[in-house]
């Protein structure tokens, strides 16, 4: 390894410890995004982020949104020098199921060289690798060899409104740079480092079908009225095919840029272990759309799914009644060119026309993410793939990803340059899900990693 970074690997390995009990204060934050009684909350991992960058040496300040707010922070003494603009989240996802969790969500608890925790990897402790790894340069040099510029939302967990508005009326003055960095995505297995370059986008759907003014008595009412669960078990019925696994809207695929050949070769190449991953999920047999590899379904193809579905009688035992309503959740992950609002009124046209007789149908479009495909060539992305591959041992594969960060389409439309995705987790991070973690050598080494980057961005 060139020599120059040795100074600031150095004081990381000193100091290690001391930042992971830093993301452990963090953590106990509970920065529930979506759910308004963790609103002041919220606001404490804001203000506690803003204390560590300003600690740090960074200029900081909160900015106030219509929802959470952002935290932006720089340092621009590099005159002449590249600007990296580093992007994450330190908001969390729910904790639901709570009873399955090993241990309080918000208590991080170490398991050999696991962390775990809600937002352990999603994203407060990848993003934090990048604060530790400016804060470790500065402290140990005095000064960065790059400019540097934070903006961390607290929203993305619930669309990302915010941060997309305040983006897009910067139009890339205050947030003018050379390339964002995010670490918010896993490494393809562990031992190798992965750069994304596509992220799906998001239709978020719900439906409700509505019949009678209220419950009925299932055995004096039912054959005389439509029953408004067995309508919208058929409606779900008809939104994917169970057999090709094609999705049945009409119009649906027009927009979908067809993989190319590259894409499919690389994707091929990877090494993917088919009976692995039954095993790990407890599925007997993978399933999607007919024509693909599981691979390019979940990176590269857009999927319908139901996420919930509610109404009736849910107790225990038996209750005979005929259900006033019935709802369901169903989101779409699309890829490039698919439109968001597209596709919403495509599927709500096609509930409309589908909805059997004798009930109604309310279809509401909760939220949207744009999908993406971001430059994944150049000098920016060489200097980022040497640095993954000095740490971690091994050269990122380039790979599309079937999750969705909503700001990124917005970053590469209004600042034009290229978007970094080098995530430091791993798929089984159980992100969303009960006992997330986040392997506390990964933390280290995501430390490491973008220390190594902005030496090499320098130099590039
Ligand atoms: N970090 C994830 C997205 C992700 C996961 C990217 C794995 C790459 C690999 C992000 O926090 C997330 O969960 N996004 C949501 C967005 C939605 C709420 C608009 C998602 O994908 O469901
Ligand atoms: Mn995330
Ligand atoms: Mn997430």
């Amino acid at each position: 390894m060139a020599a120059d970074t040795r100074d600031v690997l150095g004081r990381i390995d000193r100091e290690k410890s001391a930042y992971l009990e830093e993301l452990k204060d963090y953590i106990r934050i509970p920065s529930i995004s979506t759910d308004p009684e963790y609103k002041p909350e919220v606001r404490r991992a804001a203000e506690f982020l803003l204390g560590k960058m300003r600690a740090a040496g960074l200029a900081a300040e909160l900015i106030e949104t219509a929802g959470h707010p952002l935290v932006y922070g720089e340092w621009k003494q590099a005159a002449g020098a590249p600007t990296v603009l580093f992007y994450g989240h330190y908001d969390v996802q729910p904790v639901d199921p709570v009873d399955l969790w090993r241990h309080p969500p918000f208590e991080p608890t170490e398991e050999g060289d696991n962390l775990v925790a809600r937002g352990a990897t999603d994203d407060k402790g990848q993003s934090y690798a990048h604060v530790k790894a400016v804060a470790a340069m500065l402290a140990e040099r005095g000064k960065l060899p790059v400019n540097v510029k934070f903006l961390v939302e607290g929203e993305e967990e619930a669309g990302g409104e915010a941060i997309d508005r305040y983006v897009r009326e910067d139009g890339g003055k205050r947030l003018a740079c050379d390339c964002v960095v995010i670490s918010d995505s896993s490494l393809y297995a562990p031992g190798q480092p992965a750069l994304v370059y596509g992220l799906k986008g998001l239709a978020y759907m719900e439906l409700k079908v509505s019949g009678p003014i209220r419950d009925l008595h299932s055995g004096t009412y039912g054959g005389g009225v439509a029953n408004p669960l067995n309508a919208l078990c058929h409606i779900v019925d008809r939104l994917r095919d169970a057999e090709t696994g094609k999705i049945l809207i009409p119009g649906f695929y027009d927009d979908v840029r067809p993989l190319e050949t590259w894409e499919r070769e690389e994707m091929a190449k990877l090494p993917f272990d088919e009976d692995a991953y039954r095993r790990e999920l407890g599925i007997r047999e993978v399933f999607g759309e007919q024509g693909y590899t599981t691979r390019e379904r979940v990176g590269a193809r857009p999927t319908c799914d139901v996420n919930g579905i509610f109404g009736g009688y849910e107790g225990k035992g038996a209750k005979t009644v005929l259900p006033a309503w019935g709802g369901a959740k169903v989101s779409m992950r699309l890829v490039p060119d698919q439109k968001p609002e597209t596709i919403a009124r495509l599927f709500t046209d096609y509930v409309r026309e589908i909805t059997p007789r004798g009930v109604t149908v309310e279809v509401a479009y909760l939220h949207g993410a744009d999908p993406v495909i971001v430059e994944a060539q150049g000098p920016i992305v060489d200097a980022a793939m040497e640095a993954m591959r000095e740490i971690w041992g091994a050269k990122p594969v380039r790979m599309r990803e079937g999750g969705s960060i909503p700001i990124v389409s917005t970053f590469a439309q209004v600042l034009g340059v290229p978007v970094l995705l080098l995530g430091f987790g791993l798929n089984d991070d159980a992100l969303h899900s009960p006992n997330e973690k986040f392997n506390i050598s990964h933390f280290y080494n995501g430390i490491r990693s973008v220390a190594r980057l902005l030496d090499r961005l320098a130099a590039s």
